[in-house]
C-alpha cells in the first residue's frame, strides 16, 4: 500500500485537484483508493460531489473523539472511497493544544484499519499546522504540487526541512518522492524557467539520506484546463465531467506514471508474501519523539 500526503503551505496551487482526479484515475483503472480530506474547507468531499449530512461523522469525528477511520469511510465510486472533511476540522487545532501525542493521533487510527488499499492518499490545508502534521506522521510519501509561476520556489526550503523533521522524528517511512506541476501553461518561457529552477533547486539541496534524495518531478505536466476548474462545482471528478478533456487525458497519464513506481512495491510484496520473511515478526525500528519540538517547528515554518 503506498500513502501519499499531497502538500504545500501554498494556497491554491493544485492540491485537492490533483487529489481528487489522479483518486479517481487510480480508481479508473483498477485501484482500491481511499481518499482522506484533510481540509476544513472540505474542498475535496465537494468536488466528489460527497454531500455531508448531520449524522455523519468527519476527520474531526477522528482526531477529536474515539471513532474510527473505517466508520468514517464512504464509498463514491467503484474503487473509490471518501474519508470526508468538516468545517469543524478547522477547531481540532486549538481543541487539540496540549494534548499528548497530538501529532499522532491519525497514525494510531490507521493502525487500526482491517482492510487494505492500494492507495491512501490525503489532501492536506494550504498550513502547516495539526491536520498536516498528522498526515504527515501518517503518509509514507509526500506528493508536493506546484504552480510553475515565479514564487514557487518562495518558502520550499523550510518546507522540505519541516518534512525532514517529522521524518527524523516521528515517521521514519517518510519520502518527499514526487513533484507535481499543476495549472502549467505549455509554450510559456515563464513555466519552462521555473522548472529549471526547481530541479536546480534539488539539485543544490540534495544530500544523501535525505527525506528528498530521490525526489522527482513527474514527466506529465498537469496542463492549465478550464474543464479541471468546472468541473468541482458540478460534484464530478473530471472523469465523469469531461472525460476526453486534456484535464482527464493529464491525470490519467500521472496515474500510470504514479503505477509504474508502485510496479518494484508490488513485486516486492508478492516474494514477501511467498517466502514469509521472518522480518515480518521483528519488532518496529524505534526513533526519537519529541513532540513539543516537532509541533514548535511547524508553528514556526508555518507560512500562511
Ligand atoms: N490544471 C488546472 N487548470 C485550470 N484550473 C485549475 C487547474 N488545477 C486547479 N485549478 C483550479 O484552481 C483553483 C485552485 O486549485 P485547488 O483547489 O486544487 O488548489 P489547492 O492547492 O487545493 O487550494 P487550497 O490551498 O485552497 O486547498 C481551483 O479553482 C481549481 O479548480
Ligand atoms: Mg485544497
Amino acid at each position: 500500500m503506498r500513502s501519499i500526503a499531497i502538500i504545500n503551505q501554498k494556497g491554491g496551487v493544485g492540491k485537492t485537484t490533483t487529489a481528487v482526479n489522479l483518486s479517481a484515475a487510480l480508481a479508473e483503472a483498477g485501484n482500491k483508493v481511499w481518499l482522506i480530506d484533510m481540509d476544513p474547507q472540505a474542498h475535496a468531499s465537494l468536488h466528489l460531489g460527497f454531500a455531508m449530512e448531520e449524522e455523519y461523522l468527519s476527520v474531526y469525528d477522528v482526531l477529536t473523539a474515539e471513532v474510527k477511520l473505517d466508520e468514517v469511510r464512504h464509498p463514491i465510486e467503484p474503487n473509490l472511497w471518501l474519508t470526508p472533511s468538516h468545517i469543524d476540522l478547522a477547531a481540532a487545532e486549538m481543541e487539540l493544544a496540549g494534548a499528548v501525542g497530538r501529532e499522532i493521533i491519525l497514525q494510531d487510527r490507521m493502525a487500526e484499519v482491517a482492510e487494505d488499499f492500494d492507495y491512501v492518499i490525503f489532501d492536506c490545508p494550504p498550513s502547516l499546522g495539526i491536520l498536516t502534521l498528522n498526515a504527515l506522521t501518517t503518509a509514507n510519501e509526500v506528493f508536493l504540487p506546484l504552480q510553475p509561476h515565479f514564487l514557487a520556489l518562495h518558502g520550499l526550503s523550510k518546507l522540505l526541512r519541516t518534512i525532514e523533521l517529522v521524518g527524523k522524528r516521528l515517521n521514519p517511512e517518510l519520502t518527499l518522492s514526487n513533484v507535481i506541476y499543476c495549472m502549467f501553461d505549455t509554450g510559456t518561457r515563464l513555466a519552462n524557467e521555473v522548472v529549471d529552477d526547481v530541479e536546480m533547486f534539488f539539485v543544490d539541496q540534495r544530500e544523501a539520506n535525505s527525506i528528498w534524495a530521490n525526489a522527482g518531478s513527474f514527466d506529465t505536466r498537469i496542463r492549465r484546463n478550464i474543464r479541471l476548474a468546472e468541473a468541482p462545482s458540478h460534484g464530478e471528478s473530471i472523469f465523469r465531467y469531461s472525460p476526453d478533456s486534456n484535464g482527464a487525458q493529464d491525470y490519467r497519464s500521472l496515474a500510470a506514471e504514479v503505477m509504474q513506481q508502485s510496479l518494484p512495491e508490488m513485486e516486492e510484496e508478492l516474494g514477501h508474501y511467498q517466502h514469509e520473511s521472518a522480518d515480518e515478526f521483528l519488532p518496529a525500528q524505534s526513533f526519537d519523539y519529541h513532540p513539543q519540538s516537532i509541533h514548535e517547528a511547524f508553528i514556526e515554518n508555518d507560512l500562511r
